[in-house]
C-alpha cells in the first residue's frame, strides 16, 4: 500500500462537521454545543468544543480530526504493514483480497490468496477459466457465492471495462460481489480516493466508541453508522486511516476481550468510559439455529468416490458433493450409476454450522463394483482418491472424504464418528424434520438424484456460511 501517498491534494474542501458524541449524528456547521461526556482526557471533544485553530467553516478536516490522527498515528506504529495485499495499487489484487477477506480472517485467507494469485495472476486468465478451477482454488474459504461473483465480476470488466477496474466506488458497487464497502475499501487502497469502508470490524469500533445502540446491520443502526464513517474520514493518510481501521478493529477491539488500554481511541471511547465493551454493538436477539439431517451415500470402488455436481445456485452451488440418498436407496442408486452395490460398510455422521443452520450428514458407505460409465456425465464424476486434496468440494465433504478414503489423520476424527459410537440425533433434530418430509435439506430444488424425491426445502433468506 503506497501509504506515503497524501489524499489533500484531492481532498474536496468540507464544511465543518461535529459529532456528537452522545447521539453519533452529525452536524454541519460551525456552532459546537453539544451534550458531552464527563472524562478526565477527552481529545475529541476539546476539539471540537474548544476549536483547535480550524475554526473556519472552510478549514479543511473535520471537528473529529482527533479520531482519524489518532487511527493513522497508531497505524503507522502498530498496524499491519506487510500482508501480501499490501504495497501495491494494484486494483486486481486489491479486489481479489478485499472479497477474500469478507466475513473471512487474514489468517484464513493469506494461503489461498497466494495460491490463487500463482493460478490466477490477472483480470483475464480469471475472466476465462473454467468455473470449477475457480471453485477448487476457493474450495475450503466458504461463501462460495464469493467464488462466482469474483468470476463473474472479472468477466465483466475484460467485457464491458476494457479489462480495467473503473476508480469510482458508485461505478465499482454495481458490479458482481462488489458492496459499498468493499467498493470503499478497493477505491482507496488501488486509487488513494477518499472514501468510508464499514465492514464488521468498523462497525464494532465505531457502535462502541460512539456508543451506537441497536444491531449494526438494522437499517436504522447501519444508515447512522455509515454517516458517522463518512464523517470521521481524514483528508490525509486515506489509505493509512482505511487500513488502521481494519487493524483496529482486527486486532484491539476485537469482539471478546478488547485491548483498550493499547488503543488510541481509549480516551475517547464510550464504551471503555462506560465498562460497556461486552454490551456493544448490541447483540441481535438470540436465536437458536435450526438443526437439520441429510443420508447421503458414498458410492466407492476404494480408488474413487461418485460425486454429484451441485446445482449453481444454492448452498455448496457448483462444487461436488455426495448425493442424497439413504441405504434403501443404495441398491437401486448404484445401479442407476452403472455399479454394483457389493456391500453397506460403515455410516458415519459429521456436524457442520452453516450461518442459518446445522446440519448433520449421515454418511453411508456404499462399497460398489463399477460396470460402466455413469450417466449424466456433466453432472456424476468419478472422482479419484488422489484428487480428493485438491478438488473443488466444501469442507465437510473432503472430510468425510478423507476420513473414509484417505486414512488422512488430518480428517477430523472427532466430527466424523461411526454412527454406533455417537449419540443418537438429538430430539431437536427430529422435531425440526416433518415426517413426511424426506431430508433433502441441501437442495432448494427436489432432488434429481433419488426417485420419490418431494418437499423442496426453504431457500436461505440470509447470507450464508457454507
Ligand atoms: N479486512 C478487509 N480488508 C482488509 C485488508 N485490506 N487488510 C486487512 N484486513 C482486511
Ligand atoms: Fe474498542 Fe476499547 Fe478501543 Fe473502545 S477503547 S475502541 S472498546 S479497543
Amino acid at each position: 500500500m503506497a501509504f506515503g501517498c497524501s489524499f489533500s491534494a484531492d481532498a474536496p474542501r468540507l464544511r465543518r462537521r461535529i459529532i456528537s458524541l452522545s447521539t453519533g449524528t452529525v452536524e454541519t456547521g460551525r456552532a459546537a454545543a453539544f451534550p458531552l461526556f464527563a472524562c478526565p482526557v477527552v481529545d475529541l471533544n476539546t476539539l471540537t468544543a474548544t476549536g483547535n485553530g480550524k475554526q473556519d467553516d472552510d478549514a479543511a478536516g473535520t471537528a473529529c480530526d482527533g479520531f482519524a490522527e489518532r487511527v493513522i498515528d497508531w497505524q503507522s506504529r502498530s498496524g499491519r504493514h506487510d500482508l501480501p495485499w499490501q504495497n501495491t495499487r494494484d486494483a486486481y489484487r486489491i479486489w481479489l483480497s478485499e472479497i477474500m477477506l469478507q466475513q473471512t480472517q487474514v489468517h484464513s485467507v493469506r494461503p489461498y490468496y497466494l495460491r490463487f494469485l500463482a493460478h490466477f495472476p490477472d483480470l483475464p486468465r480469471l475472466a476465462a477459466a473454467p468455473l470449477d478451477e475457480v471453485l477448487a482454488l476457493w474450495s475450503g474459504l466458504g461463501y462460495y457465492a464469493r467464488a462466482r461473483h469474483l468470476q463473474r465480476c472479472a468477466q465483466v470488466l475484460v467485457a464491458e471495462y476494457g479489462g480495467r477496474f473503473p476508480d469510482d466506488p458508485a461505478s465499482l458497487a454495481g458490479l458482481p460481489g462488489i458492496g459499498r464497502s468493499t467498493a470503499a475499501a478497493i477505491v482507496v487502497f488501488a486509487f488513494g480516493k477518499r472514501a468510508a469502508i464499514l465492514d464488521g470490524n468498523v462497525k464494532r469500533v465505531l457502535a462502541r466508541c460512539f456508543a451506537i445502540e441497536g444491531h449494526p446491520s438494522e437499517a436504522p443502526v447501519e444508515r447512522r453508522l455509515w454517516t458517522l464513517a463518512e464523517s470521521l474520514l481524514p483528508t490525509r493518510d486515506i489509505e493509512r486511516y482505511t487500513q488502521g481501521m481494519m487493524d483496529l478493529g482486527a486486532t484491539l477491539c476485537t469482539r471478546l476481550r478488547p485491548q483498550c488500554s493499547a488503543c488510541p481511541l481509549q480516551t475517547i471511547c464510550r464504551a471503555c468510559r462506560d465498562g460497556r465493551q461486552a454490551e456493544l454493538p448490541t447483540r441481535r436477539a438470540g436465536k437458536v439455529l435450526p438443526q437439520q439431517q441429510q443420508q447421503v451415500l458414498l458410492l466407492t470402488d476404494g480408488r474413487q468416490v461418485l460425486l454429484e455436481r451441485r446445482p449453481p445456485q444454492g448452498i455448496w452451488g457448483g462444487l461436488l458433493a455426495l448425493p442424497e440418498g439413504t441405504p434403501e436407496e443404495a441398491a437401486a442408486f448404484a445401479q442407476r450409476q452403472s455399479c454394483e452395490l457389493l456391500h453397506l460398510g460403515t455410516c458415519s455422521r459429521l456436524n457442520h454450522a452453516f450461518s442459518h443452520f446445522r446440519l448433520t450428514l449421515e454418511v453411508q458407505r456404499c462399497n460398489v463394483r463399477v460396470l460402466g460409465q455413469a450417466i449424466g456425465e456433466d453432472r456424476w464424476q468419478w472422482l479419484a482418491v488422489e484428487a480428493i486434496a485438491t478438488a473443488a468440494l466444501p469442507t465437510p465433504i473432503r472430510k468425510i472424504l478423507l476420513a473414509e478414503l484417505s486414512g488422512d489423520p488430518a480428517a477430523d476424527a472427532q466430527a466424523l464418528r461411526p454412527i454406533a459410537q455417537r449419540p443418537k440425533a438429538t430430539p431437536q433434530a427430529k422435531v425440526t424434520k416433518p415426517a413426511d418430509q424426506p431430508s433433502r435439506v441441501l437442495r432448494p430444488k427436489p432432488s434429481r438424484a433419488m426417485p420419490k424425491a418431494t418437499g423442496p426445502t426453504k431457500p436461505p433468506a440470509k447470507p450464508i456460511v457454507e
